[in-house]
């Protein structure tokens, strides 16, 4: 049977102090709901059906690019009543999985194992549940004297007995749509919160002879959700040490585990190593035995085998060859490809530049818009003037050029292969191949001048 799966999303989550709508508050700069359609993405759900209400288009514009279907509840009358407003989209002949847009950790192991309880057992409706050391809160799993469930109660319809029951509802569940559409027809909001609660569907299942099937979640963390910037930190944390823990099963060494952030996709390959506080966006690939220095921050970028990134540098959307070294304090921005063995030293920046073998640029320099050959070597202090205030403009340097330090590069302009560049130049014209090119004024001294002295003294 088909799996369709609803999340609910319509929460207002005024406790996040914040003008953006709560389920859109990112983690690991993703929305929390994105996380939750990845999850349900990841479980192969046919639909997956988003019950929206505060920020509505707002959210439904963030996450266009999503294949979900938008379905309101204008107003929040209960987790009963926001399931029923998803149930006309749903066919008879499917399960039913409700997700919350709010709590994104759920693994998809505990969700497949919930999913396989409720297609092994026949019964059908499962619920995921945890053991918690403090329940409060949190509605109680009631279970008869043969450990079987029989209803559901939150925690403001309680009585003291049931408060003491630290098996706690995760709002999970999944169950056949034809019963659930029935069950959610006949809910009623006689109770202490006047909503109309998906929970009560368990006591209905029951009365009508279903078993009700528990599938425990492994950690709290899986079923935690989000209300306020504090649960937002801290399930960062949970996440972050997730992935820290992934790299360091495929055999990355982390320096600290606890100190890297990973907001997006992180591919390493043998044998590399992360030092502290480094941060990944977007997608990154690391080949083998790469090592990426100490709070260095890489955006959408692939960083070639054997390559060492020194501390405190950042690569951004860019393509790094074998056996380079960049860093320590590096800047290498967007469209910048750097072949194998090229050098880039502290406080240079390079930018839109195509960087050939062997090439370096080890001090103080800005090189943006540019092609350098192979072996070039660009003297500390160098700047490719690339922008005329209106335009920007390219540098052309050949193989095997020296350029001298504190040259400024006026482009569009050519420097051949095997040039030398002297030191101070204002390279203003193309420079010719094999040939020492220098622009600069002559040194003079003058004999037997003196320094001024101060006067009255
Ligand atoms: C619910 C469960 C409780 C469980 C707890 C787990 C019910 C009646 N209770 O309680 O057993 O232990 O979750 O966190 O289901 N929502 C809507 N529309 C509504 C109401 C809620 O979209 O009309 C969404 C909220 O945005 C939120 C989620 O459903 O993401 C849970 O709603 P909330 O009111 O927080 O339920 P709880 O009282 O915590
Ligand atoms: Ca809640």
């Amino acid at each position: 049977m088909d799996l369709y799966t609803v999340i609910l999303a319509a929460g207002k989550g005024t406790r996040m102090r914040s003008s953006l709508p709560k389920v859109l508050q990112p983690l690991a700069d993703k929305p929390l709901l994105e996380h939750v359609i990845e999850t349900a993405d990841s479980l192969h759900s046919v639909k997956t059906i988003v019950v929206y209400g505060h920020g509505g288009e707002l959210v439904k514009e963030r996450l266009k690019h999503k294949n979900v279907e938008w379905v309101e509840q204008a107003e929040q009358k209960g987790t009963g009543h926001a399931v029923a407003q998803a149930m006309p989209h749903i066919p008879d002949e499917a399960r039913v999985l409700v997700l919350y847009g709010d709590v994104p950790l759920t693994l998809q192991s505990t969700l497949d194992a919930l999913l396989n309880c409720d297609r092994s057992h026949k019964d059908s409706i499962a619920l995921l549940t945890a053991m918690l050391d403090d329940p409060t809160g949190y509605g109680r799993i009631i279970r008869d004297s043969s450990q079987a469930v029989t209803h559901i109660v939150e925690q403001k319809d309680a009585n003291e007995a049931e408060l003491e029951v630290r098996e706690i509802n995760t709002g999970i569940v999944v169950a056949s749509s034809h019963c659930l559409r029935h069950w959610l027809d006949n809910l009623s909001d006689d109770n202490a919160q006047g909503e109309y609660y998906l929970t009560d569907i368990i006591a209905m299942a029951v009365a009508e002879g279903y078993g009700v099937a528990t599938v425990s979640a492994a950690s709290e963390w899986e079923i935690l959700g989000v209300n306020d910037k504090r649960q937002l930190a801290e399930i960062e944390r949970h996440l972050q040490n997730n992935l820290a823990l992934d790299l360091l099963t495929q055999g990355v060494t982390l320096r600290d585990p606890a100190r890297i952030d990973i907001r997006g996709t992180l591919n390493v390959g043998m044998d590399s190593e992360i030092d502290v506080n480094c941060v990944f966006e977007g997608d990154v690939v690391l080949g083998d035995n790469v090592i990426i220095g100490a709070n260095s921050v890489i955006k959408h970028s692939t960083i070639d085998s054997g390559t060492r990134v020194h501390p405190n540098s950042i690569i951004e959307n860019s393509i790094v060859g074998r056996d380079c070294d960049i860093g320590p304090f590096a800047r290498v921005r967007p469209d910048s490809h750097l072949l194998d063995n090229v050098k880039i030293g502290n406080f240079v920046e390079i930018k839109k530049a195509n960087i050939e073998s062997g090439s370096k640029v080890n001090h103080l320099s800005y090189v943006g818009d540019a092609r350098l050959g192979t072996n070039v070597n660009i003297g500390a202090g160098t700047i490719t003037c690339n922008y005329d205030g209106a335009n920007k403009h390219l540098t052309e340097i050949g193989d095997d050029v020296f350029v001298g330090s504190d040259t400024q590069l006026i482009a569009p302009v050519k420097v051949g292969n095997g040039a030398t560049i002297g030191a101070g130049s204002t390279i203003t014209k193309d420079v010719p191949a094999s040939e020492l090119t220098l622009s600069r004024s002559k040194q003079i001294t003058m004999s037997g001048w003196t320094r001024p002295t101060k006067k009255g003294k």
